[in-house]
């Protein structure tokens, strides 16, 4: 099994390699940043007396994902008694996330750990990092990803996230495996043409793991299966077209805006079966940036008796990325093809872990060379792993 982990990671590290080198790649890719910012501040904070105060805005708390990252650290900040966390509801509404951190630093916090409502404008995030560095307070930005400038804007500011090609890369991996097992490629090639057509449930808008995962997803498969002379290449469906909501941002528009939420991904693709049917071939796989999206993709289907679980029952294979508990539990019924883990415990461990810095006196980075972090900026990654 250690084996075939390796074999696969080297798979991948080639796979991000090639990736790197492409020219196709997205063109919002941030940029690394060229004056490296450094997290040691001059005069040595002091550890703090009681426990700290650590303020935790979450963009919503009806997002599954976090919701488990959110449950994770509850349970994890009993290991650490020098830290008082407090859990605030932005309620995907960014008016209302600057109010509550205002009012944070107002009554008295230690540090602020924000989940950013808007993924798409820099000058929003740099407003959040400059309230904080006004009252010298440090920050941490998770889950949606900021720009470099706005981490190097501050030396107290970082950004714990996950890299977000690596889970279109093990997405990809893991339809292209799918695809090459068996009878797979001919057997779900309904129409025999030599194209799966796939539907797309994108993310949200100006999100960086939406773009990534979007982009990645596909062309790792696609690469994979080329590699493997496979009779089937991945063709977006004439159905990514029901909504006309696309962004140009340099990767193929064919794809739905599903934000993340699987009663988004429903109402889509229940528009999209009345006019294309999986019988006939019209759509052949569904990949989506998220599993809460992949359980909604699956709900339509199953309306029109596909993906119920039921031997014999008709399937559009469909993947997700985060393995959530009700994605592993789709998967183990036969409803839903795959997935890809996202270590939200790994996450909440992290805030934590910095957070203890800073109840200890220490700076926000300090002893953290264990973790993948990107060069020139305080941005740490924590790792996908492929769900086998
Ligand atoms: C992603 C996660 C999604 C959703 C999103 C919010 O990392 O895969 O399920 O939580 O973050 O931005």
């Amino acid at each position: 099994m250690k084996k075939l982990f390796a074999t696969l990671l080297t798979v991948v590290m080639i796979l991000s390699l090639a990736a790197c080198a492409e020219t196709s790649a997205p063109p919002s890719s941030p940029a690394p940043a060229d004056n490296p910012s450094s997290a040691t501040s001059p005069a040595a904070p002091q550890p703090a007396d009681g426990p700290i105060t650590v303020d935790v805005f979450w963009y919503t708390f009806a997002d599954t994902f976090l919701a488990g990252v959110r449950n994770s650290m509850i349970e994890q900040e009993e290991n650490f008694p020098n830290i008082n966390a407090r859990h605030h509801d932005s309620m995907d509404t960014q008016a209302t996330q600057i109010e509550q951190i205002q009012t944070a630093i107002m009554q008295g916090t230690d540090l602020l750990v924000v989940n950013i409502v808007t993924t798409d404008a820099e000058d929003v995030a740099l407003n959040i990092v400059n309230l904080a560095k006004n009252a010298d307070i440090p920050v941490i930005l998770f889950n949606r990803e900021v720009s470099d400038n706005v981490i190097n804007s501050y030396d107290k500011s970082v950004f714990i996230g996950t890299d977000a090609a690596e889970a279109g890369v093990f997405q990809g991996m893991a339809i292209a495996n799918f695809l090459l097992q068996g009878d797979n490629a001919s057997r779900f090639d309904v129409d025999g043409d030599g194209e799966i057509k796939y539907i797309m449930l994108r993310g949200e808008h100006g999100n960086l793991e939406a773009l990534y995962r979007t982009y990645y997803s596909v062309k790792t498969a696609n690469d994979m299966l080329a590699q493997a002379g496979a009779s089937v290449t991945l063709v977006p469906s004439a159905a990514n077209e029901t909504s006309t909501l696309y962004d140009d941002d340099g990767i193929s528009n064919f794809f739905l805006y599903a934000n993340w939420s699987a009663a988004e991904a429903f109402n889509l693709v229940n528009t999209a079966l009345s006019a294309h049917s999986p019988t006939a071939g019209d759509i052949e796989l569904a990949i989506a940036n998220n599993d809460d999206a992949a359980l909604g993709v699956i709900q339509a289907l199953n309306e029109i008796g596909f993906n119920t679980g039921a031997s014999g029952a008709p399937l559009v294979p469909v993947f997700g990325v985060d393995a959530t508990d009700v994605a592993r539990i789709a998967i183990d019924d036969g409803r839903m093809t795959g997935t890809v883990m996202q270590d939200g415990a790994g996450m909440a461990a992290a805030v934590l872990e910095l957070s203890a810095n800073i109840a200890n006196g220490n700076n926000l980075m300090a002893n953290t060379g264990h973790h993948n972090i990107d060069d020139g900026v305080n941005k740490m990654r924590i790792p996908h792993a492929i769900v086998e």
